[in-house]
Order: structure tokens, then sequence, then C-alpha cells
């Protein structure tokens, strides 16, 4: 049996959710995988605070206490730019396999980030940083390696969805965030959900894998303006009210797009309601790719998470 250790940055909703996961999956990965996964340390902002089901003993609140570890992977899902990057590079330069659900560090310095770590020779995992349970980024790079992307189109943001799925059934804009916040959906900041903002760093990620060309043109409306009577004219028209991301070839290279939509509530896009995210990819060779499943939430993200840290396994 193998043992792999794992150094956790940040133990909120996809590291408690990780936590958890990796308890529970112990004896399966054990013995299909003859692996054995522990998590040496913790890292949070405050190590008094109560945490259900995590050992008080695994917490610091001093990154290095983690990163400078043995461990052979670290899993960031702290999230921010600022210190997550901080972290991310100095485990790279520690020589260490990185996991991360991060996609705001990514779309902000996700290049520089995987210079870093291919010159280091060490893996960056990121399933978990687009659509959260849902495994887009393997389709992509390995699935669909094979094929020239035309078009992703897709609701790539759980917390605008759920948002906008409340607000048909009548309940307001502030009450229908506050749900999704509670529900672990929301980011620290949730301006970067409404705004659009999260979805157009997930669609900047998929395009990244899915076309070799550079993107020309971005244009991101949220959804904080959608107000009861926008939810109305839409239900008049046979419509619903999603945010819809569009990564499209345009001369010279790829446009982005990420804003609400009217959509026949015929459409398989307005099926799409909670924290549900989907995806539609449309290949030359292959036609149309439909995903989709939980794209927010501990769980389904911690799944993402994990299943980085088992293809890493095979490095070490
Ligand atoms: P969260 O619940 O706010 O958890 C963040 C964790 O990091 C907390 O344990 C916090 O410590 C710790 N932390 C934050 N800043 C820190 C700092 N500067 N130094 C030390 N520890 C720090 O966040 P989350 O929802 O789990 O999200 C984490 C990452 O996953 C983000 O990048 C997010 O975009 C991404 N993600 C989230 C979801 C989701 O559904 N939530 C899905 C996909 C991806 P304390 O516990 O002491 O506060
Ligand atoms: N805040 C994000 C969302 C989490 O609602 O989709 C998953 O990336």
């Amino acid at each position: 049996v193998k043992r792999l250790r794992i150094g956790l940055l940040g133990c909120g909703t996809v590291g408690g959710g990780f936590v958890a996961l990796v308890d529970r999956e112990r004896d399966r990965l054990r013995s299909r995988y003859s692996l054995d996964l522990t998590i040496d340390r913790i890292l949070v902002r405050d190590a008094g605070k109560e945490r259900r089901g995590i050992d008080p003993a695994l917490l610091t609140t001093c990154a290095t206490e983690v990163i400078d570890r043995d461990c052979d992977v670290i899993v960031e899902v702290v999230g921010g730019v600022h210190s997550a990057g901080t972290y991310v590079r100095r485990a790279i330069r520690q020589g260490r396999h990185v996991v991360t659900a991060n996609k705001a560090l990514l779309a902000a310095t996700g290049s520089e980030l995987f210079g870093a770590a291919a010159a280091r020779g060490v893996t960056i995992g990121f399933e978990a940083s687009v659509c959260g349970g849902v495994p887009v980024i393997g389709v992509l790079r390995r699935g669909l390696a094979g094929d020239s992307i035309e078009s992703i189109t897709g609701i790539l943001n759980g917390t605008s969805n759920f948002i906008l799925s409340r607000l048909h059934e009548g309940l307001g804009f502030a009450e229908a965030l506050a749900c999704a916040q509670e529900l672990g959906f929301a980011e620290a900041d949730p301006a970067l959900d409404v705004s659009g903002q999260d979805a157009a760093q997930k669609l900047r990620i998929l395009a990244g894998l899915a076309f070799d060309a550079p993107i020309r043109r971005t244009t991101v409306v949220g959804i904080d303006g959608i107000t009861p009577g926008i939810i109305q004219n839409a239900r008049s028209r046979g419509c619903v009210v999603r945010s819809v991301a569009e990564a499209t070839r345009v001369a010279g290279g790829i446009e982005l797009r990420v804003g609400p939509k009217f959509l026949a509530a015929t459409e398989p896009l307005a099926r799409i309601v909670d924290e549900t995210n989907a995806i539609v990819i449309r290949g030359r060779a292959v036609g149309e790719i439909v995903l989709s499943g939980r794209g927010a939430g501990s769980m389904p993200t911690a799944a993402a998470v994990l299943a980085d840290v088992l293809d890493i396994s095979c490095l070490t």
C-alpha cells in the first residue's frame, strides 16, 4: 500500500468536504488503488473555530507549517488571489504537486503558475475550479483532445443559477443570495458570483483548454440587475432567465460572453435549476457533448479535488 501525504490549505466548504470525503472513501481507495491517503496538516485562519469531524491537532494558522512539510500534494482551497497565489508559488518551489479549486487564481495567473510548475516538474490539478463536481476539465483535456472545439455554451455559476431559480419562484434577490451563501455555494465575496465574474473566470479556463486561439473580446453582465419585472416579462413570453456563458470563434480568435438571457422554457439550459451547472461543447468531429451536474457545494467539489489527488498519486 502506497502512502500519499496531503497538506491542506483551507478547511471551509470545500476543504471540510474534502476531509470528510477522504475519511469516507479511505477503505475503498486502499483496496482499489492500494493507496493510503493521510491529511498531515491543515491551514485555517481561525484555529479556534468549531469544526465537526476535524482533528484540531492538525490545524495551524501558519502556511509554511503545511507547505514546507514533506507532503506529496498541497491542496489549495483557501480561495482569493493574493495569499493563495503566494502559497501555491511556494508549494511549487518546494517541488510539491498542487491541486486547486481556485478559478480566480488560475484566471489571473494561470499561465505563470503552470509555467513554474512545468519548470519544477510538478503538476497542478484544477478539475474543481470549473463546475464543481462536473468533470469538464478532464473531458476537454483528455476525452476531446482529438477534436477541434467550435464552441462552449453553459451555465457555469451555481449561485447565479440558484438565485434565478428562486426568483422564478417569487423569492426576493437578497433572500435567494443569503440562501445560496448558507448552502456554501457562493464565493467569500458573492459579488464575484452575481456580477458574472466567477463564470467569466471559468469560461476563460475552459477556453484556454479548448481553443488554440487568443481571446479577442470578453463581455460580462451580471444577474444583479434582474428584477421581478424582468422575470415576469420572461414568463409572459414562455421563457426563463438564465445566466449563459459562451465561448465562440470569431475572426482572429475567441469571443467570451457571460450574461442573462431569456431562454424558451423548452431549451435544455432552461431546465437547469438550482446550483446545477451544464456545459454544451460542440466539436467538429464529435458534434455536441452535454455535461451537467452539481456545479457548487461541499461534497461535489471535494470529489473533483480528490479525483485530481488520485491522478497525482500515479506520479509519486
Ligand atoms: P470557504 O468556505 O470560505 O473556506 C476557505 C477556507 O480557507 C477557510 O477554512 C478559511 O479559514 C481558510 N482561509 C481563507 N483565507 C485564508 C488565509 N489567508 N490564510 C489561512 N486560511 C485562510 O471557501 P470555499 O467555499 O471552501 O472555497 C474555497 C475555494 O474553492 C475558492 O477558491 C472557491 O472559489 C473554490 N470553489 C468553491 C466551491 C463551493 O461550492 N464553495 C466550488 C468550487 C470551487 P477559516 O475556516 O478559519 O475561516
Ligand atoms: N461560487 C461558485 C458558484 C462555486 O456558485 O458556482 C463553484 O465554483
